[in-house]
């Protein structure tokens, strides 16, 4: 009888999620594309890059021919690019929200004859009829290369649409913060600098995990298990010597999006309150005549470890990297840039540095859908 009972519930849990998933409420907030190029593009007065190859395009809301992504699902999406450096030309491409700057890629080696290929990925918090594109700089002495292989690709997707009760939550100061990123710079400096004393066991300067009483106080109102954060560094970081201020995480000074709040953008730590599996991505950049050596933290443990070990080297260089984690309530997770002399990393507003991260799937959702209709996400 138990095990029928229980068989039953699977079976409808089962159903009532299929449903979810397939109804045309959730078919119409679909929004993916992928693209590529398969020819070089030269500097000059078009600078939007376009596509002839497209992958996916779900939704239909990305024209590769004038290479513009047109949000209709208002939501935090996920985008990244890939581009090619093209034989003796600088490369500098910018990802565009409407005509502001959000995240360049560069390359300002012209005389050099590789080929190179470099990535960046963001999320975007979009309004109905935002557009999204790559803008290549526009004087011929910049080129991005590609060909049939293809070295140059833009991609997104919806992440989490916009719903009622979720627009609250969601990043609204984006715009504000990205133009005041010079105002904001002192209280990131402050971060960096002044960090708490010691205190708990990170040197994060961190109030403890809250409560149980707060959790569900916190979860009750807000049903939503939605997590998401995007950040970005317009300043570059110059390790010092002395142990005064160790192991203490890369501060923010853009927040792009921040669903749910749980990253704390000038200290640059995230804290997991639903617990499941989520996606890391960050980008960051070389300081000329610098080490770079960056590592992701997962609390006390490191996790993945960036490094660009050239000292002689004069060039500006970027890196990109990205893993996924399982995390439980509690956990912090937070960029280190070694913090010694000669160690550094590059940024300026062109935001060569940046931290992305969001639940991919909850640990609950079983649990949740037993005793309750599963929610729509
Ligand atoms: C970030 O953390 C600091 C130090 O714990 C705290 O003072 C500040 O209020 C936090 N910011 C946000 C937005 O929670």
């Amino acid at each position: 009888m138990l095990a029928r009972m229980a068989w039953l519930v699977g079976v409808l849990c089962h159903v009532m999620f299929r449903e979810a998933v397939t109804s045309p409420v959730e078919a119409e907030s679909r929004s993916a594309f992928s693209a590529a190029r398969t020819s070089s593009m030269v500097g000059g007065p078009h600078m939007a890059v376009t596509f002839d190859r497209v992958y996916v395009n779900i939704g239909h809301d990305f024209d590769p021919s004038t290479g513009l992504f047109t949000c209709r699902v208002p939501g935090a999406y996920y985008f990244s690019f890939t581009v090619g450096k093209f034989p003796r030309k600088s490369l500098s491409v910018m990802l565009m929200k409407n005509r502001r700057e959000v995240q360049v890629i560069v390359y300002d080696e012209h005389h050099r004859q590789e080929r190179k290929v470099r990535s960046q990925s963001a999320m975007l918090q979009l309004e109905h009829g935002d557009t999204v594109w790559l803008r290549l700089h526009g004087d011929p002495k910049y080129a991005l290369y590609s060909n049939a292989g293809p070295y140059t690709t833009f991609n997104g997707y919806l992440i989490y649409p916009e719903t009622p009760s979720s627009s609250s939550s969601s990043s609204s100061s984006s715009e504000t913060a990205d133009i005041s990123g010079q105002s904001a710079a002192p209280r990131q400096q402050k971060a960096w600098h002044h960090g708490t004393e010691g205190g708990n066991s990170l040197e994060l300067g961190l109030a403890p995990p809250p409560g149980r009483e707060q959790l569900t106080a916190r979860s009750g109102k807000q049903r939503d298990p939605r997590s998401a954060f995007s950040a970005a560094r317009s300043q570059s970081l110059v390790g010092e010597d002395g142990d005064k201020y160790k192991r203490q995480a890369v501060p923010f000074d853009t927040e792009l999006v921040n669903i749910g709040g749980d990253f704390n953008t000038s200290l640059g730590v995230f804290t997991c309150r639903v617990s499941g599996a989520y996606y890391f991505s960050f980008n960051i950049g070389k300081l000329p005549y610098k080490t770079m050596s960056v590592k992701l933290m997962k609390n006390d443990d490191e996790v993945q470890a960036m490094v660009y070990d050239d000292s002689r080297s004069k060039r500006r260089e970027m890196q990109s990297q990205s893993v996924m984690l399982s995390l439980t309530e509690g956990d912090h997770i937070w960029l280190y840039s070694y913090q010694h002399e000669g160690y550094g990393a590059y940024s300026n507003h062109g935001k060569y540095i940046t931290f992305t991260g969001f639940l991919v799937y909850p640990d609950q959702q079983v649990a949740d859908c037993q005793s309750e209709p599963p929610n729509k996400l």
